[in-house]
């Protein structure tokens, strides 16, 4: 298995480019299966969630060719079956949004359950009580999903969801597009990649509206035609190079990112101390002297996102006093890395959904391993703010959802590189 070797201490100084949001690729990927022709989608992120979705629709007979190395122009006109390759599915989350596709295109699906982070239980029983107002017949097992038409057929409804999820709000508008009627969504999930899908959706012909609101409504439409779509900068690629500038005491220029989407992660460092300077498409985070202890809740979008939980908990394990870290999307999440930041030095205390960080002088190199994407993120950060030499393993995890890490960190000054087992 792969591995980085990082030497730390060196402060990041530079400029980073931010790829596109792969959380709005997951769901515009699948979402093409709605589209009668061809969709050329610009600022795509090469990044093997991407690729393997892009192995899933080939698998199922749809075309497609890299344009150059960040545009995609895709065909799926001649995807005729409903059940893609489990083996394929079951190498991520996203896959789960095939399903709302496949409903919305062909009145039916057979896909395998998703795998990816298992940071925590990750049920999906919002988006089958989604697909069930649509009138939808659901056989689940546990090895897949079943959707077809009910009796009554398909048909546009009313879904209040119990819990504000991303993946059911994607799913059910992925499903709800096509389907006679209109659909509305309340206590939908308001974060930038589901109005990047509406966006989307509407560029091809579709009729979405409330998207970034609570309540998201869709008129159905007969069909949607192709066309140009540019995915937006990705909100958490860019928070994590910017809590590698405060926890490097850097100076770095983060560059094609859209800073309303990151003003909960801005706020934040700023409290703990760093200067954030704002421009149109651009930030610039510079660390200026000691770090002060902060206090953070993650909450959905456009609250501090659970996606930057262990990101901020790596800049708080180096600022003075005692801060708090409270989560309330996935209770679990501290279990991805917060032992393995331990065995570099840092001084966290856990006690149910809240964790105490003493902050500390330094971190040390030592040898950890990525248990899921952003835990993988945060301890290449310690790594880089670390004393010494630390390995990362795992890093299948952070490769997911972070297109040319190397070579971004390699040019803001990092000591890093890639060594294959
Ligand atoms: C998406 O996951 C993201 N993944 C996650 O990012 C992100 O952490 C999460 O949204 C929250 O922002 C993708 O977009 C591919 P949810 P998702 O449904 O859709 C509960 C990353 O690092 N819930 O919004 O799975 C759930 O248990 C990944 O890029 C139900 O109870 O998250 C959680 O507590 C990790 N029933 C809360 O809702 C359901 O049917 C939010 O989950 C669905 C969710």
């Amino acid at each position: 298995m792969a591995k980085y070797e990082i030497i730390g201490g060196n402060p990041l100084n530079g400029q980073v480019v931010i790829s596109g949001a792969k959380n709005a690729v997951v769901g515009i990927l699948p979402a093409t299966l709605l589209v009668q022709g061809k969709c050329r989608i610009e600022n795509v992120p090469n990044i093997s969630d991407v690729r393997i979705l892009l192995d899933i629709l080939r698998s199922m007979n749809a075309q497609f060719e890299w344009v150059d190395h960040s545009t995609l122009e895709i065909d799926t006109t001649g995807v005729k079956s409903c059940e893609p390759d489990s083996s394929l599915v079951t190498k991520l989350r996203a896959s789960y949004y095939l399903m709302g596709a496949l409903l919305g295109r062909f009145g039916k699906a057979h896909v395998a359950l998703p795998g990816g982070c298992n940071f925590a239980s990750r049920p999906i029983d919002q988006h089958i009580k989604g697909f069930l107002a649509l009138g939808a017949d659901v056989d689940e097992t546990d090895e897949y999903i079943e959707l077809s038409a009910g009796a009554d057929g398909l048909q546009g409804a009313r879904i209040s969801l119990d819990v504000v999820s991303v993946g059911a709000t994607i799913n059910i508008m992925l499903a709800a597009t096509l389907m006679p009627g209109q659909t509305i969504i309340e206590n939908a999930a308001k974060e930038p990649h589901i109005v990047d899908l509406a966006n989307f959706l509407n560029t091809m012909g579709a009729r979405i509206t409330g998207a970034g609101t609570d309540t998201v409504k869709i008129r159905g439409v007969k069909a949607l035609k192709g066309g140009t779509y540019t995915v937006i900068p990705d909100q958490i690629e860019a928070g994590t190079y910017m809590a590698a500038a405060v926890a490097t005491g850097g100076d770095v220029l983060v560059q094609n990112v859209i800073p309303k989407h990151l003003e909960c992660i801005t706020t934040r460092l700023r409290e703990m101390g760093a200067k954030i300077t704002e421009f149109d498409d651009s930030i610039r985070v510079q660390r200026e002297g000691s770090l002060r202890r902060i206090t953070v809740k993650t909450m959905p979008y456009p609250g501090f996102p659970t996606d930057m939980q262990a990101q901020i908990c790596v800049c708080m394990s180096l600022a003075n006093g005692i801060s708090r870290l409270t989560e309330s999307v996935y209770e679990t999440r501290f279990f991805g890395y917060c032992s393995e930041l331990e065995s570099m030095g840092a001084n966290i205390q856990i006690n149910g959904k809240t964790a105490s960080i003493t902050g500390t002088d330094k971190l040390f190199g030592t040898t950890v391993r990525a248990n899921d994407l952003r835990a993988g993120a945060a301890l290449v950060i310690a790594g880089l703010a670390a004393e010494g030499t630390t390995y990362v393993e795992n890093i299948h995890y952070v490769e997911r959802g972070y297109e040319r890490l190397i070579e971004k960190l390699t040019a803001l000054g990092a000591q890093i590189r890639r060594i294959e087992d």
